[in-house]
């Protein structure tokens, strides 16, 4: 297959957020295995019923064509009061409709958290996890890519720290297997 194509999102749109750090440093460390762009979140707007006519809100149906338009996606959340950021909830509500049929459903995705903490957003990470299943997204099963301590990993903007960088490379490798093996699969 061509070059895979990833798609980031992160659950922190401040700007000196350390989950935004975290996939543009995988960005900038895929060489010639996969392209990578990143889409803020910002200008999603709350989910609601009433805007789903015809015409989404074009940050919304921006970031449904991105979904769509990616051979698979990486989401990186911070915990808030042990949950995902409502900022990733929200778009991820957007993203999944229409129930059942939306730009989520097979799609390869990889999760990740982080979090000052000490289990690094484990808490966060599993109800991405949940509502990717709800979605019908094809979540790559293997150990949680969860950093802690991510204040002191994570400088001018790029994660830093080499072990955590090794880790999480490793665990693209593994969503670009499962998107070749997706591939490889008759329609
Ligand atoms: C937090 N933080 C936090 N951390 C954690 O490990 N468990 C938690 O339950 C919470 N709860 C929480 C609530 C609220 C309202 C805030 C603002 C923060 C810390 C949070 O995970 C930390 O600020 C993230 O690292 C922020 O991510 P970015 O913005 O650096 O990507």
């Amino acid at each position: 297959m061509p070059q895979p194509s990833l798609l980031g999102l992160s659950g922190s749109i401040r700007r000196g957020s350390t989950n935004t750090a975290i996939l543009r440093t995988i960005a900038g460390h895929l060489g010639s295995k996969a392209s990578m762009t990143l889409f803020p979140l910002n200008d999603v707007p709350l989910y609601n019923g009433d805007l789903e006519g015809e015409h989404l809100p074009p940050p919304v149906q921006a970031l449904k064509d991105a979904i769509a338009g990616a051979d698979g996606i990486i989401l990186c959340s911070p915990e808030y009061n042990h949950g995902m950021s409502g900022v990733l909830k929200n778009a991820l509500d957007w993203a999944s409709r229409p129930g059942f049929n939306s730009p989520l459903k097979n799609k390869p995705a990889l999760i990740m958290s982080s979090s000052p903490g000490a289990i690094g957003g484990a808490r966060a990470h599993a109800q991405v996890r949940e509502t990717l299943a709800s979605a019908l997204a094809r979540v790559v099963a293997r150990p949680q890519v969860t950093i802690a301590g991510i204040f002191q990993k994570v400088t001018d903007g790029h994660l830093t720290d080499e072990a955590s960088l090794k880790f999480c490379l490793e665990a693209v490798d593994d969503l670009l297997s499962e998107i070749r093996l997706l591939s490889a699969q008759p329609a």
